[in-house]
């Protein structure tokens, strides 16, 4: 899956940076690196609910670097498991 975090102006003021550096951490300390691709994308025009991250197509709302680690695991972690385990048995 890839899991793109809006580095543009109005989400990079509001910490983004900080969450693709912890989306970064936690896919490596679940060891999900073979599965989830981090990206850093520009303006996705829906600035104004906070950071946009979007799970594939899926956006997720009202991302902050405060509940990055809660987003994390909600939303990203269920799919990339599913992803890994389906890798796993093919
Ligand atoms: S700056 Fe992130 S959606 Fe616009």
């Amino acid at each position: 899956m890839t899991v793109s975090v809006c580095v543009g102006s109005s989400c990079h003021m509001k910490g983004s940076y900080q969450v693709v550096k912890i989306f970064g951490e936690l896919i490596k300390e679940n060891d999900l690196e073979s599965v989830v691709t981090l990206k850093a994308s520009f303006c996705m025009g829906r600035c104004l609910n906070g950071i946009s991250v979007l799970a594939d197509d899926r956006p997720i709302q009202n991302v902050g670097f405060a509940n990055a680690q809660q987003i994390f695991y909600d939303e990203i972690y269920p799919q990339a498991q599913r992803e890994k385990q389906a890798l796993e048995n093919a």
